[in-house]
């Protein structure tokens, strides 16, 4: 195999996703505690001036709402290197978060074992799913008053569509856990309460469920509950295939609890073991091999605002080929001009380190002035445009107004670069005067509002729309699309790349105008229409 081939196989770019609540920092936590990106308790203490520096940049984390260090996290274990990207949480949706996950070739799913699949878990999945991205799940808290493992199972499978598997069987639960079975390895662990910070070491070897070392480990009728469950999880649910799992259509379900570091060795191990390496990625043109010698990568992620007195911003770029060194020169397809990548980040756990060199399935960050754009490419020369990185159909829009109509101006400017940043979609309506802004998280709008008064001192004021949705429009009749849009002429907008939106009032409003023009596409993402 060749360097390149090796190093590429060797990388692991993946995502959690969960609902608030469910232990998705916890588990990170624990996850970087393997990796040994950070450390523990006590030898943190020596570094104290890097300590003060990294708090300085929670501040601004807090203070902006967004997460600035912790977007990528880079660790290695068992020979591999990990690429961990946070989609932010806060109880709140952003479009980052979507398209966060069009950059990743796995996901971690953490469920809370009390609550089951919850709404925000259920919406990530979907969205992983339009990748058909491969999806581990782990059963977060089993230390605590847990649901029927059977139950949970059955729940994921139904609620989810998707085939399961148990990866691992949980012996007991609440206080009585005492850990569980790994089904793949044939490997018994044991929960230790005592200390949450040490690494618990991999399981004791068995020789299958039959195993007599199982009666001596565990208590009572321990041994004979699992062994009884297990066979029941086993002719219940289809074996683990591989093939199924990384075409997204199977989770190996894992259980464990990440505050006692339970479980998360196992899920690293099905990380590693299972979890595909960078996939090739999709072009309007061709498939882009990840093993390519010619370096590309696609943004998807723009980060703006790391000082509000600069209009710098941070381009995330995934890249899908080659092998990429610091102070390379790559093509921006879109305006054909050359970037010199003189100072690119790696984004490592413990600081942020210059990147010397990334392989495919690496993220990164270039420092830039607003030329870089969701959905751009860089490559070494070719023109290519990566697919499959969309827009989503907003589910919350808003009016925007200046308190100041003089500076209405202003404000459709600053409005078309927060769009092109991805920060937010917007729409001029083909009729009025005012912008349409539509967000996925309503959290959002007073995110918006502060950015454009301090960035742009445009104070504003959001008002209520009275719309449902807005889905991009397309058709392969000209001259329908022409009646459509006619027809329709209170209800069309322009995103800020002139693409035609529908705003629909409400469900019926949408139902209605897809039943009367069945030559016209609807679609929830923009690439779609
Ligand atoms: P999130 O990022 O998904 O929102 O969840 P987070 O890790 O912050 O965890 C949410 C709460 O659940 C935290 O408690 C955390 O300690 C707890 N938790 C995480 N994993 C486990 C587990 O395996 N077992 C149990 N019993 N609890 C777990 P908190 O009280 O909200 O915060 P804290 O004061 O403990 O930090």
């Amino acid at each position: 195999m060749s360097q390149l081939a090796d190093a590429v196989n060797r990388r692991r770019t993946f995502a959690i996703i969960s609902h608030p609540d469910a232990g998705k920092t916890t588990l990170t936590e624990k996850l970087l505690l393997f990796g040994g990106a950070i450390q523990m308790a006590g030898a943190v203490k020596a570094r104290g001036e890097q300590r003060r520096a990294r708090s300085d940049w929670m501040k601004v984390e807090r203070e902006r709402g967004i997460s600035v260090a912790s977007s990528v996290m880079t660790f290695e274990y068992a020979g591999c290197t990990f690429n961990l990207l946070d989609t932010p949480g806060h109880g709140d949706f952003s479009e980052d978060t979507y398209r966060t996950l069009t950059a990743v070739d796995s996901a971690i799913m953490v469920i809370d074992a009390a609550k089951g699949i919850e709404e925000q878990t259920r919406k990530l999945f979907e969205v992983c799913r339009l990748r058909d991205v491969p999806i581990i799940t782990f059963v977060n808290k089993m230390d605590r008053e847990a649901r029927d493992p059977f139950e949970i199972l059955d729940e994921i499978e139904q609620d989810l569509a998707l085939d399961v598997t148990p990866a691992s069987w949980p012996i007991g639960m609440g206080r009585d856990f005492r850990g569980a079975y790994d089904l793949l390895n044939d490997r018994l662990a044991l929960m230790e309460r005592v200390d949450r910070e040490h690494l618990p070491e991999e399981g004791d070897a068995c020789q299958g469920l039959d195993d007599p070392h199982l009666d001596a480990m565990l208590p009572g009728h321990a041994a004979e509950t699992l062994r009884e469950q297990a066979a029941m999880a086993r002719s219940l649910c289809p074996a683990f295939d591989r093939e199924a799992f990384r075409e997204g259509h199977m989770t190996p379900v894992y259980f464990g609890s990440a505050i006692n570091t339970f479980g998360v060795r196992e899920l690293l191990n099905g990380l590693v073991r299972e979890a595909p390496p960078p996939r090739p990625q999709p072009t309007t043109t061709r498939d882009v091999h990840p093993t390519e010698e010619a370096v590309s990568g696609f943004v998807f992620k723009i980060q703006a605002n790391m000082d509000p007195r600069h209009r710098d911003r941070i381009a995330y770029v995934r890249l899908a080929s080659g092998h990429f060194r610091r102070g390379m020169k790559l093509k921006h397809v879109r305006t054909g001009k050359t970037v010199n990548l003189h100072n690119p980040h790696l984004f490592l756990a413990r600081d942020r380190e210059l990147a010397e060199e990334a392989v495919a399935g690496d993220i990164i960050g270039v420092p830039n002035h607003g030329n870089l754009r969701i959905g751009d490419a860089l490559t070494a020369g070719e023109s290519l445009r990566f697919t499959g990185i969309p827009s989503f159909a907003p589910e919350m829009l808003q009016a925007v107004r200046p308190e100041d109509p003089m500076k209405a101006k202003h404000l459709g400017r600053a409005l078309v670069q927060i769009a092109e940043e991805g920060a937010a979609q917007v729409f001029r309506p083909r009729q009025g005067a005012e912008w349409i802004v539509g967000v996925v998280g309503a959290l959002q709008f007073d995110v918006l509002a502060d950015r454009i008064r301090t960035e742009y001192d445009i104070p504003v004021r959001f008002e209520p729309a009275g719309l449902y949705t807005a889905v991009w429009v397309g058709s392969d009749d000209d001259r329908r699309f022409k009646a459509f849009q006619e027809a329709n002429r209170t209800a069309i907008a322009d995103d800020h790349d002139d693409v035609p939106v529908f705003l629909a009032r409400n469900a019926w409003h949408l139902n209605r105008a897809q039943e009367d023009w069945p030559e016209i596409r609807f679609a929830r993402t923009r690439e779609q229409a």
